[in-house]
């Protein structure tokens, strides 16, 4: 009797809402709706929601957790392996790679020391960037700790501080041309994350054009920007990364010389970019040389003509001197390589601070740098501009300069020439070998002549004992085969670079017989 009576008050409710002109529409759920006629053209009515049940658990901090240790100097080794192994994380290889890594204590020279006091020379300058190797000089520890002190922090984006202008002066007066405005990042990939929006912002275009062979950094953009296997762990990626391949292909040739492959390469360059749309490409981003793909100079014209092409089409060339910028090829820019080229962007860091601290600079020419006076740049970080950081880098330029350590690395180029070339000579696996100052590498080849893995590959089962030869021998560096770099820090002295050298000489009998020559 009620319920009848309810259905009746529905439905001459529903009645009155359509005879008021609006939609047949109940809020009640279906189920409650009586008539046939009412779920004719019913529009669906959501099931009550209910949330999902949180699993509480306790979130606060506890100050009891911290344990005392914490206060306290005096962890063994076992104490420290432990805590790397419960809770440290790898990066671009699996956390296992680095299980047992050297667990270093402290740096001298061009040495790196183990708690067990083993001593290592540093082959390649970590990732390349100590360019100075670890005894600090100390006009940078008294600078860098008296910024500490006196300021330590000024967020870019809000204040000026003296040391932004010191270095952002110095920096004008070591880069060539109108290369007058500057940006402070943190890292490599940061500055070309930067570079590469300035360029776009600029030309009010979206491409970028890479190499394949080229790395230029993790972010989600630059690993986009990167050609090498790198770039396959985002590969979700940025939108508007174009590829060229090389002048200097793997497995195939543009010529008989390196000009003629120069020639072609800059040609299929161009029809690559009249197929791209010219008003599209807002950037042509370089390696100057290509660094971990293994230690590459353009041949003759190539830099040149990618200049040319940039200025026929109003597009931005930007220098990556990630790697190779701050003297580490024996001269100051890798781009000083090609005679007559200035890049419009620049961008560099690791040998900035030589790794003290992270600090990465991005340059870019009088008229771009005009364009963002009234527009704005569209990139910024908490940690850009920071003080402390240029004050560590300011005081390392000055100390280049002073020790003239990008005629270091020019002069020793004769020596690691040399070397490489007796390598060569002695050893089967040690198939080509290329050095300009002190950045160097060899191709790692089997005994049937070609490459003995690809970089993206697995592994090969010989690398683990030549690793650990080379180790043996107290050489630690970046050995990825199938390149074998050579990039000791700046400061190496011809008797340091000669004995590692022949160190690994005799790490490389270990790689001959595993790869079974
Ligand atoms: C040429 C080049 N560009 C960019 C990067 C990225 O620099 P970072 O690791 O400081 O982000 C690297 C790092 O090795 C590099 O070699």
């Amino acid at each position: 009797m009620m319920r009848a009576a309810r259905h009746r008050s529905a439905l001459s409710a529903t009645h009155r809402a359509l005879a008021r002109g609006r939609a047949l529409f109940s809020t009640q759920p279906i189920e409650h709706q009586s008539t046939a006629a009412s779920l004719v053209n019913a529009h669906h009515v959501p099931d009550p929601w209910s949330p999902p049940e949180l699993h509480e658990k306790p979130n606060a901090f506890e100050r009891s957790k911290v344990s005392q240790e914490h206060w306290s100097d005096d962890w063994s080794q076992a104490d420290l392996r432990a805590a790397q192994h419960e809770h440290v994380v790898g990066t671009w290889g699996p956390t296992n790679a680095i299980r047992d890594v050297p667990m270093f204590e402290r740096g001298e020279g061009v040495y790196l020391y183990d708690m067990d006091g083993k001593q290592y020379m540093d082959w390649t300058s970590q990732a390349i960037c100590t360019n100075l190797g670890y005894s600090v000089p100390p006009a940078v520890i008294e600078r860098t700790t008296e910024q500490l002190e006196r300021l330590p922090h000024v967020y870019g984006g809000l204040g000026m501080v003296e040391i932004r202008c010191r270095l952002a002066r110095l920096m004008a007066e070591i880069m060539p041309g109108d290369l007058n405005g500057f940006l402070f990042p943190s890292g490599g990939a940061e500055a070309n994350e930067a570079a590469v929006r300035i360029a776009r912002r600029y030309t009010g275009r979206t491409k970028v054009i890479n190499l394949y062979r080229s790395y230029h950094g993790g972010t989600a953009s630059t690993l986009s920007a990167t050609g090498d296997f790198r770039r396959w762990f985002g590969e979700e990626g940025q939108s508007g990364f174009v590829k060229a391949f090389n002048p200097t292909p793997l497995n195939f040739s543009w010529g008989a010389s390196p000009e003629e492959a120069a020639t072609h390469a800059l040609a299929a360059l161009e029809e690559q970019i009249l197929m791209e749309g010219p008003n599209n490409v807002a950037a042509i981003m370089l390696e100057s040389i290509i660094g971990s793909g293994g230690t590459i100079v353009a041949p003759p014209g190539y830099m040149q003509g990618v200049r040319a092409l940039c200025d026929k089409y109003g597009i931005v060339y930007i220098a990556d001197e990630v790697m190779v910028g701050f003297g580490r090829t024996g001269k100051l820019w890798g781009f000083e390589h090609y005679e007559g080229v200035v890049p419009d962007i620049v961008t560099s860091a690791k040998g900035l601070s030589g790794a003290y601290l992270p600090i990465a600079v991005v340059g870019m020419r009088a008229p771009i740098q005009q364009f963002f006076e009234d527009n704005p740049l569209g990139w910024g970080a908490t940690y850009q501009g920071h003080p402390v950081t240029m004050a560590c880098a300011y005081e390392c330029i000055k100390h280049m300069i002073e020790h003239d350590l990008i005629g270091n690395a020019a002069r020793l180029e004769r020596v690691m020439i040399e070397c490489t070339a007796r390598l060569i000579e002695r050893h089967p696996s040690a198939k080509r070998g290329r050095a300009v100052g002190l950045f160097g590498c060899i191709d790692l080849c089997g005994p049937d002549g070609k490459l003995m893995q690809p970089l993206a590959g697995p592994p090969h089962p010989a690398v683990t004992p030549f690793k650990r030869a080379l180790s043996d021998e107290g050489i630690y560096g970046f050995v990825r085969p199938p390149f074998l770099h050579t990039a000791p820090p700046l400061v190496v002295s011809e008797e340091e670079l000669r004995d590692g050298f022949d160190r690994v000489d005799r790490a490389l009998d270990t790689l001959d017989e595993k790869l079974g020559f």
